[in-house]
C-alpha cells in the first residue's frame, strides 16, 4: 500500500450532506487526494442508487482535481488493497458515532494491519447531521435546502415529485 497522499472516504452517500463535504475540505488539508468510495451494498436498500448517489458527488465535486469519485463493493480493506491506498478518513460528529466507529476502525485493522483510519471533527454546525435524518425531514415534508448541497436538495424534490 504505497499512495501516502491520499485516503479514501468510505460512506453510504444516500445521500451527500453537507456534513460530508465539510469532512472532504479538511480531509484536503491533510491529504494530497480524497478517494470518495460510494458503498454498494446489495443487502441494503438505498433511496437513491449507485449511480445517482456518485453523480450527486461528481457534481458537487467535478472541477476538484483532488478529488475522485469510485465506489466498491465488498470490504473495504480489499478495496483499499486494490487501490493500494492505506487510510481511511471518517467523521466523527458525536459520542454516539465513536463505539461504531471504533468498532470498524478496530476490524478493519484486524483484517489487515497496515490500515490507518484517520478521524476529523466536522463543525459544530453539522453535529446533528446525517442522510438519515435529511431524509425522514424531507419525507415528511420538511425542508433541507441548509443541510444538503443544490443538486441534492432538487434530486429530493425530484425523487418525491414535489414543487
Ligand atoms: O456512510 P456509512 O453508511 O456510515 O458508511 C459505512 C461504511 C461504508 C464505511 C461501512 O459500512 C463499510 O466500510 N462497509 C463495507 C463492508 C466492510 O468492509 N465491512 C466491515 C467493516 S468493519
Amino acid at each position: 500500500m504505497h499512495e501516502h497522499n491520499a485516503a479514501v472516504y468510505p460512506g453510504s452517500y444516500d445521500p451527500l450532506t453537507n456534513g460530508h463535504i465539510d469532512i472532504i475540505e479538511r480531509g484536503l488539508k491533510i491529504f494530497g487526494k480524497i478517494v470518495v468510495a460510494v458503498l454498494k451494498n446489495p443487502a441494503k436498500t438505498y433511496l437513491f442508487d449507485l449511480d445517482e448517489r456518485q453523480e450527486m458527488l461528481r457534481s458537487v465535486f467535478g472541477g476538484e482535481k483532488r478529488i475522485e469519485v469510485d465506489h466498491f463493493e465488498g470490504l473495504l480493506v480489499d478495496y483499499l488493497k486494490r487501490r493500494k491506498i492505506a487510510t481511511v478518513v471518517r467523521g466523527l460528529r458525536a459520542i454516539s458515532d465513536f463505539e461504531i466507529e471504533f468498532q470498524m476502525a478496530l476490524m478493519n485493522r484486524k483484517i489487515e494491519p497496515r490500515i490507518e483510519t484517520i478521524f476529523f471533527v466536522p463543525s459544530e454546525s453539522y453535529s446533528f447531521l446525517s442522510s438519515k435524518l435529511v431524509k425522514e425531514i424531507y419525507m415528511l415534508g420538511g425542508e433541507v435546502g441548509s443541510m444538503v448541497p443544490g443538486i441534492v436538495d432538487a434530486k429530493l424534490k425530484e425523487k418525491f415529485r414535489r414543487r
